[in-house]
């Protein structure tokens, strides 16, 4: 039990590591605060032009999520990962570091799933990229995936998961509220517009 909350917090640690905002400021790219939409992760950073550092904050900010499941599924199994996992996100949308007011979650929702179930990861993957291909929209992108992550879980045989894709669903879909009211009236920007 004690173990269990020890990765808990090893994996909000990690998480909470806001490589977006730390990117913008060494790269010189500005205060994430006062770009876009404000927001620390990979879309917002897209929004100061600079595609080397949008794709490397996607990556940081997802192999953060992944690295606190693996390395708590090396030492103490899927229980611990699964809850570190779920810690990595919490750290990117509430980190201490930025006085709790941090991103969406979605490169660290990716991350930590396909460290846990890669089939699923790739599905969640490709319903993003089908979707922004379509829409245009990266959280139109984000929600269609998350809305669909349970149903990637059950179909691909992963549902021990379930529990986990719906907590996780809900809080991507609370992070996206003022999205979801942009989308609602037609004012969310497309990928890489200001
Ligand atoms: O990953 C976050 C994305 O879905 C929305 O970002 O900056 O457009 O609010 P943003």
């Amino acid at each position: 039990q004690s173990l269990l909350i020890l990765w808990a917090v090893i994996g909000y640690l990690l998480g909470s590591i806001p490589f977006g905002m730390v990117l913008a400021k060494v790269m010189g790219l500005g205060n994430l605060r006062e770009i876009g939409s404000g927001n620390i992760g990979a879309t917002n950073v897209l929004r100061t032009g600079n595609k080397a550092a949008a794709a490397l904050t996607l990556i940081l900010d997802g192999a953060k999520g992944a690295v606190a499941v693996l390395l708590a599924r090396a030492l103490a199994g899927e229980d611990a990962a699964q809850l570190a996992g779920l810690a990595a996100f919490i750290g990117h949308i509430h980190p201490v570091w930025l006085r709790f007011r941090g991103g969406k979650g979605v490169a660290t929702f990716l991350g930590v799933i396909l460290a846990l179930a890669w089939p699923v990861g790739l599905a969640l993957c490709a319903t993003w990229l089908v979707t922004a291909a379509l829409a245009r929209i990266s959280s139109m992108a984000a929600l269609v995936a998350a809305a669909t992550s349970t149903i990637w879980m059950v179909l691909l045989g992963h549902g021990q998961l379930f529990a986990l894709g719906v907590a996780l669903t809900l809080l991507v879909f609370w992070t996206h509220r003022t999205n979801i009211s942009r989308l609602r009236a037609g004012t969310e920007p497309k990928i890489g517009q200001k």
